[in-house]
């Protein structure tokens, strides 16, 4: 008799020298470096050079980096034509995982053990991400696409590439850090899904469209947008207990709340709050925020004792949401960051790949007749 996990929990899918979470003390390390640490000092960029190549850059390595991811920002005509087909009540995440997918037959990439393809693919995704997401959020408001800025850091430039205006420095900077503090998470289900893809030697667009496919359902990358409509529909704060109490009595989840690994607060959830309570005593505060550190006092009191706290998501959409961004773009933001964390373990994985074909207990019968179409009732 085969063991079965239900959703596989508890069982080791890989060995993994990216990154590791300790859910029993909430840490978690990107190669060893503790993200609090990355957060403060670190860039996003840099954090993605650290998670694919197991080191931080030396100058001109980064040098290199940021310049190669500069020039490949850019994406064909075709893409923003195909972009432009989509309707505009779509989905963000569907458009994202359709343009990728796209991105693969501009550039093919089947040789996916050369170190070469693994570079220039790994550019070209991380630099493109955002250039999708944002054209289409103009597209979708009946806007032009805005070209990509070489002359502003990564955070900045997709910040312009939405709305024509460089933004303040202090705002780039808490979008970068949100992407660093999104840009991996051991084995959660986007990356197992990129990986099963990988593991068949799928090319890097493929395996990227999988895994965004995986991120945007709300047990996952979703859930930051769920708990921004969550917000806006308890209102206030006298409203918090009761619309909790009503749907945990329904025994609905707390979107927002849980992780299948942290039993205390995740760390992530905890640097996002620093990170807005920074922001919101610098620019005023913000009643969207307010909120939820309620939401979050009284969910915390009704579900004590069972180790489910704040997740990541739970904090990422407010500060998003005061970004101008549109709630459903949240987990396309989500995937720019997480593409980082995709593609380590796909460089990793290939190492010494094996093709994922997990057993199954079967539950069927056995034998039975085929029964012609005129004799069943
Ligand atoms: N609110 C209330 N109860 C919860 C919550 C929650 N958010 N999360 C878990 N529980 C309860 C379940 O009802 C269950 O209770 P029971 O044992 O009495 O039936 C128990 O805790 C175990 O829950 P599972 O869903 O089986 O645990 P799992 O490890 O699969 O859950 C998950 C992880 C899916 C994230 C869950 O906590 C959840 O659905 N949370 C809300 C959605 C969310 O915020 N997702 C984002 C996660 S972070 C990320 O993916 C980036």
């Amino acid at each position: 008799m085969q063991e079965f996990s239900p959703g596989l929990a508890g069982v080791a899918a890989a060995k993994s020298k990216v990154s590791f979470v300790d859910g029993q003390i909430g840490l978690l390390e990107y190669r060893g470096i503790r993200i609090e640490e990355l957060a403060a000092k670190s860039s996003f960029l840099e954090t993605t050079y650290l998670l694919l190549y197991d080191r931080l850059p030396t100058q001109a390595e980064r040098d290199r980096f940021l310049s190669d991811l500069v020039h490949h920002r850019r994406i064909k005509y075709r893409i923003i034509d195909l972009i432009k087909c989509l309707p505009e009540h779509g989905h963000p995440m569907d458009a994202l995982q359709a343009a990728v997918a796209a991105l693969g037959m501009f550039y093919p990439a089947r040789q996916v053990l050369d170190p070469e393809v693994q570079y220039w693919s790994a550019v070209r995704l991380i630099a493109k991400v955002p250039t999708i997401v944002s054209a289409y959020y103009r597209v979708r408001r009946g806007d032009e696409q805005i070209q990509p800025r070489d002359d502003l850091d990564h955070a900045s430039n997709f910040l312009y590439m939405l709305t024509e205006k460089v933004p303040n420095p202090a705002i780039a900077k808490v979008l970068d850090t949100c992407l660093i503090l999104h840009a991996e998470h051991t084995m959660n289900a986007s990356t197992f899904s990129g990986m099963v893809t990988a593991s068949t030697l799928a090319d890097p667009y493929t395996v990227v469209s999988s895994a965004i496919g995986t991120l945007k359902g709300p047990l996952h990358g979703g859930a930051a947008q769920e708990v921004v409509e969550m917000l806006e529909e308890i209102g206030s704060r006298e409203h918090v207990r009761s619309y909790l109490e009503k749907k945990l009595a329904a025994k609905q989840k707390l979107v927002g709340f849980g992780h299948r690994l942290y039993k205390v607060k995740d760390p992530r959830a905890a640097s996002l709050q620093a990170i807005a309570q920074q922001l919101f005593a610098q620019y005023g505060r913000s009643p969207l925020y307010d909120l939820a550190e309620e939401v979050e006092r009284v969910g915390e009191e009704l579900l004590r004792g069972k180790g489910i706290h704040a997740n990541v998501d739970f904090y990422s959409g407010v500060l998003y949401k005061t970004m101008g961004l549109d709630p459903d773009f949240f987990p396309a933001v989500f995937a720019m960051a997480r593409v980082s964390g995709w593609l380590a373990h796909w460089v990793e994985q290939l190492q010494d790949n094996r093709l994922f074909r997990p057993g199954q207990i079967y539950e069927g019968v056995h034998g039975r007749a085929y029964v012609p179409l005129t004799n069943r009732h």
